[in-house]
């Protein structure tokens, strides 16, 4: 269903009280929030790929995983000019005036394009964001009539991002798999499946917002995906993490690091052992915040289920069914209509 852009009603009646579609004191925000960022675990790539540190690193990021299902990865080879590059054009694109937006608006029946994530109904609440989301890879997939052709640049940099990421995926996938036990022709098919995954990119904007506490930037949720890169436009903080021990931590934005954080696949994927962690964006009264998250899938080819090795090293039956991708994908949407049906059955 279509709605109305956020970042228009802010700037056309500048409310200075949340209108009541967005509101959402059910979620009592401010009891929640925790300043704090103790404890979240940072993961050097440059440390993974050079042996004599490799050992260390891997112990770091299992436990990353297992404890967190997120953390922040430095040394990931992606080039500033790159981030940046796509930083500004996604910058530029959301303070384009609607009328030029609209251009890349959501057709009927379809989450891809300029809009909003997930609305079914009229009176459904709606989080404190516009979005614009688009597939990226493989080539095939894209649908180039919603690529945004302003700014002029803006898809030469989402084109090289999503190349980008795609290499930072394989990459970070194999360390997570060597983390988790996985060896030889699996961690190589594991790797294999992720580049020639699919790469979606939602890219966010969570205008500045007269009552941030008493509205969600994005509801608390966990990512369908294999993995999640998360980038963020400026120093503004608003994504959070529901720890082990339930509390929402903020996760700070850290100029030129980039967010990995895991999805439902590679916890199947583990049979548990690594978490697809919740987590949520809050908004703030001063400023707007853009991010921008690439949904890192792997191939359809690769069954969603519990890893063989995983099983035979730790001896555990398989908590998680095993579905062929469009089944996983099937049973997520219809969840998301009709919170009573199961998503992928524990066993
Ligand atoms: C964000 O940090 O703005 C978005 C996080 C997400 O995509 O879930
Ligand atoms: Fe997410």
């Amino acid at each position: 269903l279509p709605v109305p852009s956020v970042q228009e009603l802010v700037r056309q009646q500048r409310p200075d009280v949340v209108p009541p579609r967005y509101l959402r004191d059910d979620m009592v925000l401010a009891d929640h929030r925790r300043e704090s960022s103790q404890g979240l675990p940072c993961i050097d790539l440059g440390k993974l790929m050079d042996p004599p540190s490799r050992s260390t690193e891997l112990h770091n990021l299992h436990s990353a995983c297992h404890q967190w299902g997120l953390f922040r990865l430095v040394n990931h080879g992606v080039s500033d000019e790159g981030l940046r590059m796509m930083q500004e054009n996604v910058q530029g694109f959301f303070e384009l005036p609607y009328h030029e937006k609209q251009k890349s608006a959501q057709r009927p029946g379809s989450l891809e394009g300029y809009g909003h994530a997930f609305v079914t109904s009229h009176d459904q609440k709606l989080g404190w964001n516009d979005m614009i989301f688009l597939k990226c890879l493989p080539n095939h997939e894209r649908n180039l009539d919603l690529w945004p052709q302003n700014p002029p640049e803006f898809r030469i940099a989402l084109e090289k991002y999503s190349e980008d990421m795609r290499k930072l995926a394989v990459a970070v996938v194999n360390y997570i798999g060597m983390a988790s036990g996985i060896h030889e022709g699996e961690l190589d098919l594991l790797m294999k499946s992720f580049g020639e995954g699919k790469f979606e990119i939602r890219m966010n904007y969570y205008p500045a917002c007269p009552e941030p506490e008493r509205v969600i930037g994005l509801e608390p949720h966990a990512d369908i995906s294999g993995i999640t890169l998360l980038t963020e436009c400026a120093d503004m903080p608003g994504l959070q993490v529901l720890s082990n021990d339930d509390c929402w931590v903020t996760v700070p934005p850290v100029h030129g690091s980039i967010i990995v954080n895991l999805g439902q696949i590679m916890e199947i994927y583990s049979n548990g052992t690594y978490k697809a962690p919740d987590h949520r964006a809050v908004v703030n009264k001063e400023k707007e915040r853009l991010s921008i998250a690439t949904f890192c899938y792997p191939s359809p080819s690769l069954p969603v289920g519990p890893s063989p090795q995983v099983l035979a090293a730790t001896g555990l039956p398989p908590l998680y069914q095993t579905l062929s991708h469009s089944e996983y994908m099937q049973r997520f949407f219809n969840r998301k209509l009709d919170d009573a049906v199961p998503f992928i059955d524990t066993l």
